[in-house]
């Protein structure tokens, strides 16, 4: 079986890695092709080199633009790859520009689509991403979904034939560097300077267009940040690095110290470290709760609403709609005491994405 993976933006590495080492432990041929969506080494060089996974086969360099030039662009530098490769299946990450472009060529040129992390859902059809997930879902061959709450959404889309639990990969690899990071294996992460991990402080990323592209709600929620009683790691995405600077928002100030965004092993250490998170990440949603640390999380909604159960996430719209004391005891909130479940499985999820895919390949379809 010959499987192309399609990634490009941060998160989609981080999925990449557990799923290229499950398919290296098999005779199947496993080809990268990087769409090049990010480009920073913070973004994207330091996940292939901190999570061992092989170069990309193929880097198509398209860069940042418009929703409709990045999407348009990687497509249309897709579609000879496919079509000199043609694979067994062409596997799609996610929900990003690169996601939707990838099962688009493939599914124009007739070559099945395979979706992991299928059938999430916020509902919130302002967000680029889910546009992205629900269109990739339907056109789809095979939706690998990491949860029964995505199972449900697909059956209630109509889609459940297609449809197959295969766990959660983040689980994978998070469960995996966790424990390296226990064993000593990883060196401290270069934080914020001004913070000392030896001491409380909060874990915060903001990257969302809608906390970071209209100024007044970006200095709002920025403001909300600094003024907590503990200080705050920020480790601030490009996006947000830009838009602030654009709209002449200082991120330093207050109880804010600034960082760049760390490797997947130094995210970890420093999730760790935290006394918790806040973030409109749907990754760091899911990483605190995998590493018993709560989530304060600025959105209306939650794609991971398992995450919400004891309190362990707490969804939070709009920080100002919140009295300060409020805002302040909920973010620094001690973890419950009762530990959670394991809704997004054991760890072994990749192995399962690779069964699955052997056994609905199309030539064993009937
Ligand atoms: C993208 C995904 C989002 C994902 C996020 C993870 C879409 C629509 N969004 O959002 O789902 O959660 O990645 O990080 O696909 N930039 C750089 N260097 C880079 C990449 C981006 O400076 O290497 C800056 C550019 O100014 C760019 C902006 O960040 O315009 C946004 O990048 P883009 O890839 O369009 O979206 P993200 O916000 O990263």
């Amino acid at each position: 079986m010959k499987v192309i993976s399609i990634v490009g933006a941060r998160p989609q590495l981080v999925k990449l890695a557990p799923v290229a080492a499950a398919f290296a432990q098999t005779d199947h041929q496993h080809v990268i092709v990087h769409t090049g969506q990010h480009y920073d080494a913070d973004l994207s060089d330091v996940f292939f080199s901190g999570l061992g996974i092989p170069d990309p086969d193929v880097h198509l360099g398209v860069g940042s633009g418009s929703h409709g030039v990045q999407t348009g662009s990687v497509l249309s530098a897709l579609d000879p790859v496919l079509e000199a490769e043609q694979p067994d299946w062409v596997l799609v990450y996610g929900d990003t520009n690169s996601t939707i472009a990838g099962a688009l060529s493939a599914v124009k040129q007739h070559l099945p689509v395979a979706h992991l992390e299928a059938g999430l859902r916020s509902f919130n059809r302002r967000m680029p991403e889910e546009h992205n997930r629900v269109l990739t879902d339907h056109c789809a061959d095979l939706l690998l979904a990491p949860t029964e709450e995505a199972m449900r959404h697909l059956a209630n889309e109509g889609l459940a034939r297609r449809a197959e639990l295969a766990g959660d990969v983040m689980v994978d690899i998070c469960l995996r560097i966790r424990d390296a990071v226990l064993a000593g294996e990883h060196p401290a992460p270069l934080l914020p300077e001004g913070i000392d991990p030896a001491k409380p402080f909060l874990l915060a990323t903001l990257h969302r267009p809608d906390n970071t592209d209209d100024p007044a709600r970006l200095a709002a929620v920025v403001g909300a940040l600094a003024a907590l009683p503990m200080p705050v790691a920020l480790l601030a995405h490009p996006r947000l690095t830009a838009r602030a600077e654009q709209h002449g928002i200082d991120l330093a100030q207050g109880s804010i110290h600034v960082g760049r965004p760390l490797p997947y092993a130094g995210l970890v250490t420093a999730v760790l470290a935290s006394s918790g998170v806040v973030t409109d990440s749907g990754g760091l949603q899911k990483e605190a709760y995998l590493l018993d640390r709560v989530c304060t999380t600025i959105r209306p909604e939650t794609e991971w609403i398992e995450t919400l159960e004891g309190g362990w996430n707490h969804l939070v719209p709009d920080p100002h709609d919140m009295a300060r004391d409020e805002w302040a005891a909920l973010v620094t909130r001690r973890a419950p005491e009762a530990p959670h479940g394991a809704p997004y499985g054991d760890g072994t999820a990749a192995q399962r994405v690779v069964k699955l895919m052997e056994q609905r390949a199309p030539q064993h379809q009937s």
